[in-house]
């Protein structure tokens, strides 16, 4: 369902030049729980911006849903975006002077699919805890609220692929641990392919996969001894 090939990616030119993904090869299969780890700089935003069709690569393909998304045209990239992928920031950007419900109905009114919208958005809504939240504004609610608005926002188109950069960059570690414990459980329940950066690797004990990067490349697991490189 996510097929990467010999992706590279190069930001600048001439002695500004910097090789930010190095030739990475790796598949992630449908329902898959995958945690992208790895030092700052090492190129984890990048591979994650090149998945979520953010930025070009350089050179090499990635493919979703049979797609080779690194062809597609410029005006059908925020639609094939909209339609297939969700995505969750550290941030949680909502929009504060729409209410709790309004902006996890935002994607949903880009994609013009409405049909059962509104449903959609409590029945998320109530999954993540939010049932008494669901008409506030925005910005009245606490930052762990925030993230799980943005679960469900990230969440209402029911992507392919949900891709989320440092998630629990921004909250305390007991909310940490909520926010991750809810991530895996919609996985579960919805059975969607997540794919997470994160420096918190301790809070996400047990998950189908880890992958490292490494000034640019990409490597199986976490363990030092054991990765093997996937290119
Ligand atoms: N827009 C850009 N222009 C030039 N260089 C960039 C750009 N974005 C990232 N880089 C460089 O590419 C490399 C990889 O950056 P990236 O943001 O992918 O790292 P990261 O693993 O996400 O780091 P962090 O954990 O700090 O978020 C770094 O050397 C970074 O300085
Ligand atoms: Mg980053």
């Amino acid at each position: 369902m996510l097929e990467i090939h010999n992706l590279s990616k190069i930001y600048g030119e001439g002695e500004n030049k910097v090789k930010a993904l190095d030739n990475v090869s790796f598949s992630i299969e449908h329902g898959e729980f995958v945690l992208i780890v790895g030092s700052s700089g090492s190129g984890k935003s990048t591979l994650l911006n090149m998945i979520g069709l953010l930025d070009h690569p350089t050179n090499g393909k990635i493919f979703i849903d049979g797609t080779d998304t690194t062809t597609l045209l410029d005006d059908k990239i925020s639609s094939f975006r909209n339609k297939k992928l969700g995505f969750i920031f550290q941030f949680s950007n909502l929009l504060s002077d729409l209410s709790v419900l309004e902006n996890v109905l935002l994607p949903r009114q880009i994609a013009g699919t409405n049909g059962s919208a509104e449903k959609d958005a409590r029945d998320l809504l109530r999954a993540v805890g939010l049932d008494d939240q669901i008409d506030k504004r925005a910005n009245k609610i606490s930052g762990g609220q925030a993230q799980r608005v943005a679960i469900a926002r990230g969440l209402i188109n029911k992507p392919s692929i949900v891709l989320a950069d440092e998630p629990t960059g921004n909250l305390d570690s007991v909310t940490s641990e909520t926010i991750v414990q809810l991530m895996k459980s919609m996985a579960r329940k919805l059975n969607h392919t997540f794919i997470i950066v994160t420096h918190d690797r301790q809070h996400f004990s047990d998950v189908d996969r880890v992958i490292t990067i490494k000034d640019g490349r990409a490597f199986e697991g976490d363990q030092p001894s054991e990765m093997e490189v996937l290119a």
